[in-house]
């Protein structure tokens, strides 16, 4: 079945649970230095569900976001095949947030341009393509 196919398939219950563990994931979160709590919960292609937590750093700039952290632990947990379908990430502050630009990057190693991102926006629960946040993509074929 095309990853596609699977993510027409992630249905609005779905898309509510992978929300609500990239909460449940927030709350572990080590943020003493910024406050901000980001969980993040993958959706694999087999329908596992793996999540991960910013963990900062005194020296900032060794900061790991949540998606950074979501896809170490996949990869770490189901091998470097996985393939993820669908990321969600939250905050526990309240505040509109999408994944960064290194996440970004991130995620485009282990998905396709239509991996489903849920974050929330201004108005609420929002969602996009990975596509759509990180265009033209350097990919892995580049190196070849
Ligand atoms: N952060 C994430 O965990 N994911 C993102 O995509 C954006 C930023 C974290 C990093 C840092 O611990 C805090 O949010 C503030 O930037």
């Amino acid at each position: 079945m095309s990853i596609q196919k699977q993510v027409d398939e992630l249905n609005a219950e779905g898309r509510e649970r992978l929300r609500e563990l990239a909460r449940v994931a927030a709350a572990h979160a080590y943020a003493p230095y910024s406050g901000f709590r980001v969980g993040a919960a993958l959706l694999l292609d087999d329908r596992t569900v793996v999540v991960g937590c910013n963990v900062e750093n005194c020296s900032y700039r060794l900061t790991s976001c949540a998606e950074q952290g979501a896809i170490a632990r996949a990869v770490a947990e189901f091998g470097p095949k996985i393939r993820v379908r669908a990321v969600a990430v939250a905050n526990l502050n309240a505040a509109a947030s999408m994944p960064c630009g290194a996440c970004r990057q991130t995620l485009s190693e282990f998905g396709e341009d239509a991996m489903v991102v849920l974050y929330p926006g201004e108005g609420g629960a929002m969602e996009t393509t990975l596509g759509e946040l990180l265009p033209h993509a350097f990919r892995m074929e580049y190196l070849s």
